[in-house]
């Protein structure tokens, strides 16, 4: 059974974090000098009808050739890519193993127990450990981060990034992407973030993804299937548009003040109500004691106007709009385009990029 690639990666390396959504390919690359980061290239490009499913990837060629535009269009210069999947995807499990087993030793202690964790055939999953530290109920035990995911959906990560290219570096879930990106908004959280339970959303195309973060690391996570696409299709349905069409004219704003005044305050009630619901099961299913008290609104859905004040309110928590690019240094090439209002998009593509750092 090959690791590599694996779903996680240890070395620093050249990497540029390759957000592969439903709607678009975002793409980020990021320098590091000291503890500043600098922005060196970022961009996107729309996913093809039918390149992807609900299960991810569905034409391995048409999402490797929109990555490939997606590169050229930034100008990343990177060969290396850190792409992720989704947590449904994915199976993370923190097990607790014996301290003094050296790192090849652990491996084939996981592999060999690891059918009592994952639901799969263990020759068709691709398995990954990271030891997270000493355990709390044994000083002869350590915390290891075990996760396995299905070989096929790594293949075809591997085979459209290969087709733009690049090599699969990084083979992130989602959720882990999406805490990496909080390390670069540190700034937009009360007392940046520190001893604070606060939550970040993804609000995409087809999905939504919610993560509660405490002290920066994550306690609870969230995936939905609701996104832009709800709100695309009721302007298709009330003005008799095709997709295409909706899709401009919602981003363009060029609809009557009854789409504003009734189609978007829906979504955006649906959207909040969404969160509440998320926030709820978070408070009912976790020990965690701690009280969520502040939301960061990221993915394309942030973009909308006003929609932070509108989630605000429903909610009665503070809301702020994700801004993973905007606080960092940049390079000439990553000026162009208008990133305060497009950045929000980034959020998933930035924090993927971020594992060109790991320690
Ligand atoms: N300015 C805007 N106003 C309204 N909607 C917008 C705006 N900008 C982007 N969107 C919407 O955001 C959605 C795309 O968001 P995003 O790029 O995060 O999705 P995705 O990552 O491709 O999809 P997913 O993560 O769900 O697979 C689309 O529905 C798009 O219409
Ligand atoms: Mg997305």
């Amino acid at each position: 059974m090959a690791l590599l690639p694996s779903i996680f990666g240890s070395e620093q390396r050249d990497l540029v974090g390759i957000d592969i959504s439903s709607g678009s390919v975002k793409v980020v690359e990021l320098s590091k000098t000291g503890a500043r980061y600098r922005l060196e290239a970022y961009g996107s490009e729309r996913m093809p009808p039918g390149a992807m499913s609900d299960q991810g990837i569905a034409d391995v060629e048409a999402v490797g050739q929109a990555i490939a535009r997606a590169l050229r269009k930034a100008g990343c210069k990177q060969k290396g890519a850190a792409v992720s999947v989704t947590a449904a995807n994915a199976i993370t499990k923190i097990i607790e193993m014996s301290a003094d087993l050296g790192d090849d030793e652990m491996e084939q202690q996981i592999k060999f127990e690891a059918d009592q964790y994952i639901p799969h055939p263990i020759e068709e999953v691709n398995l990954d450990f990271q030891i997270l530290g000493p355990s709390e109920r044994s000083d002869e035990m350590v915390r290891v981060l075990l996760a396995a995911c299905k070989s096929d959906t790594i293949d075809m990560l591997a085979g459209a990034v290969g087709i733009a290219g690049l090599k699969p570096s990084v083979v992130d879930v989602d959720t882990y992407a999406l805490e990496n990106a909080c390390e670069l908004m540190a700034a937009q959280l009360p007392d940046n973030g520190l001893d604070r339970t606060f939550a970040v959303v993804d609000i995409g195309e087809r999905s939504s993804k919610l993560s509660v973060i405490h002290n920066m690391e994550t306690v609870y996570t969230r995936d939905q299937a609701f996104g832009g696409h709800q709100l695309t299709e009721d302007i298709m349905r009330h003005y008799g548009m095709q997709a295409e069409e909706a899709e401009r004219v919602k981003i363009s704003g060029e609809l009557p003040n009854e789409y504003r005044n009734e189609l978007l305050p829906n979504f955006m009630n649906d959207l909040a109500q969404q969160i509440s619901r998320s926030l709820q099961l978070f408070y009912s299913s976790s020990t965690h004691q701690g009280q969520v008290d502040h939301i960061l609104l990221g993915g394309g859905c942030a973009c909308i106007e006003g929609i932070e004040a509108s989630v605000q309110q429903e909610l009665d928590i503070a809301t702020s709009i994700a801004r993973p690019l905007s606080g960092l240094g940049r390079s000439l090439k990553a000026r162009r385009g208008n990133i305060e209002r497009e950045e929000p998009a980034y959020l998933m593509a930035a924090g993927l990029a971020m594992r060109a750092f790991d320690s």
